[in-house]
């Protein structure tokens, strides 16, 4: 079975952790890939934010949300009054898949159900070191790696949700799920876009009061 808890150092600081990930061999992602994206920011935020997996400028430069949906992102967190440094950010899956078409360019590929829960052990350690109170799930992805995968976006967005509790505390994690920023980049046209830029600045807000 595809894990990468084999590779997961026990008892291990965020520096060490990123130090193992960077050799994960836990399921097939590593062949491909350039490196391990692994998360970044303050071990001791109080949020965490989680997206699904490195796209094509994450796998080149090796940090999470660099790309095109990251400079959106940064913009939103701004607006909602959490900025970046404040945040540690993270992926559900820690190495960019994707599809070659033309030979050269590279299309983002969904990450399987078998890969998300091979990845896992590595989001378990960050949640174990970092211990936010608070986690924003943006995306399907990443919510369903939090909350299972009968868990709904659309329906439960912006909401204020109990999720994993941590092994030795009565509080379990307070989850946000949104939608993925690179939605809002794909939506059809300006105002459409706007509206949906809209309602990500505002489900980032629920957290952001939630933390105020
Ligand atoms: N999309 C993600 O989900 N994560 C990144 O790091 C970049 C784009």
């Amino acid at each position: 079975r595809q894990s990468a808890a084999p590779f997961v150092p026990s008892g291990a600081g965020i520096d060490e952790l990123r130090e193992a990930a960077s050799g994960c061999r836990g399921c097939s992602l590593y062949r491909d890939a350039t490196q391990t994206v692994f998360g970044q920011g303050s071990p001791r935020a109080r949020l965490m934010m989680i997206g699904e997996q490195p796209g094509d400028r994450e796998d080149r430069q090796g940090a999470p949300f660099v790309g095109p949906a990251g400079r959106l992102l940064n913009r939103a967190l701004e607006e909602a009054g959490l900025p970046r440094d404040s945040v540690y950010l993270t992926n559900a899956v820690k190495h960019f898949k994707f599809e070659r078409v033309h030979g050269k360019q590279r299309i983002h590929k969904k990450p399987s159900r078998t890969e998300v829960v091979a990845c896992w052990p590595w989001l378990a350690a960050e949640l174990g070191v970092v211990r936010p109170e608070f986690a924003v799930c943006l995306g399907a992805t990443a919510a369903q790696a939090l909350l299972g995968t009968s868990f709904r976006v659309t329906a439960h967005r912006g909401e204020l949700l109990d999720g994993p509790r941590y092994a030795d505390d009565a509080d379990p994690l307070v989850v946000v799920a949104t939608v993925h920023p690179s939605s809002v980049l794909r939506a059809p046209d300006p105002e459409a876009r706007e509206d949906a830029y809209r309602r990500l600045v505002a489900d980032l807000g629920v957290a952001a009061s939630a933390m105020a």
